[in-house]
């Protein structure tokens, strides 16, 4: 940690004495079990930013299974060739003891994400987004890099909830960190790229498409101004006979409130956001979209 900063520092440096006089420097956190999605955070951090960091860090306050935490997978030297080849200059890779110092003892002060926590994702996985709140306000004060560099952190649109929560969290803490969001990154047939992909089996890999059908189908209605068919996209992935649907709801893409029947009657007054979940034994699976206003 003191050598990461004192690195960082020393890049701070050198950017002014190249004559850019306020640096960014851009942040990329993950778990690892780097995908063409990370991939993705840290090409469009290269492209903005003049330097380049990233995270690795499997956070276990943010896993309510011990056997998922367990058995996420761990590929720290494939990561850091990922990471290098898509432009991240310095990896901050801590243990856990490093980033908790006294675990499981420490932490004993969090953050939480209050009721944004609570609902989607957050109503199968209790405590999740007050772990992922945790760690990733711990990320920014650790990369905070020395003035006049100033930080950005990049944040994937597949985790769309994730998103809106630390929007929420820079904002209410006044974290002095500008965030970034990126694209979703699905593969060439539509589903969003994600390493637990690597454990569905080949005939749940087809029935998985089922989800970007349904999304997209939900995008169509409303870039033609159309009510969107929630029913519809719903009873879709409900014929899948592989799939089991967790949910699918229409929210603020903000604050993650539903929308109101009255406001799906009619065509979108403003941006939302469709978002889905759903297992496909034993790979529970979640996608989004961005829907536009009419
Ligand atoms: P992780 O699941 O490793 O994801 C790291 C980042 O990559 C997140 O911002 C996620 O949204 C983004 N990402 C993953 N798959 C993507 C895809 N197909 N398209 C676009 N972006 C994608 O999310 C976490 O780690 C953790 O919760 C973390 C923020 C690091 C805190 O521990």
């Amino acid at each position: 940690r003191a050598a990461f900063r004192a690195a960082l520092a020393e890049r701070v440096r050198a950017a002014v004495g190249n004559g850019v006089p306020e640096p960014t420097v851009g942040l990329v956190p993950t778990m690892g079990a780097l995908h063409g999605g990370h991939a993705a955070l840290v090409r469009q951090a290269r492209a903005e930013n003049d330097i380049v960091i990233a995270s690795v860090f499997v956070n276990p306050l943010q896993f309510g299974d011990p056997a998922d935490l367990e058995h996420y997978p761990r590929t720290l030297e494939a990561d850091r060739a990922i990471l290098g080849a898509a432009g991240c200059e310095l990896a901050f890779a801590p243990d856990v003891q490093e980033m908790y110092p006294g675990y499981p003892d420490a932490p004993i002060v969090t953050v939480s994400a209050g009721r944004m926590g609570e609902v989607l994702e957050g109503a199968s996985r209790p405590g999740h987004f007050d772990g992922v709140c945790t760690v990733v306000a711990k990320l920014w004060n650790i990369t905070a890099p020395p003035a006049p560099a100033r930080l950005r952190s990049y944040f994937g649109q597949k985790d769309a909830q994730q998103l809106a929560v630390l929007r929420r969290l820079q904002a209410d803490l006044d974290v002095p960190v500008e965030i970034r969001p990126v694209p979703l990154v699905r593969s060439p047939e539509g589903l969003a790229l994600s390493s637990r992909n690597t454990r569905l089996s080949p005939e749940s890999l087809e029935a998985a498409l089922v989800l970007h059908r349904a999304l997209a189908g939900l995008r169509e209605d409303a870039d033609a101004g159309r009510p969107v068919g929630l029913a519809v996209a719903r009873a879709l992935v409900e014929a899948e006979p592989l799939a089991r649907l967790d949910y699918l709801e229409i929210v603020d893409h903000a604050t993650l409130e539903p929308l109101s029947a009255e406001q799906l009657a009619a065509p979108l007054g403003r941006e939302a956001l469709a978002l889905v979940a759903a297992t496909f034994e034993p790979v529970r699976l979640i996608d989004n979209v961005i829907l536009p206003a009419a």
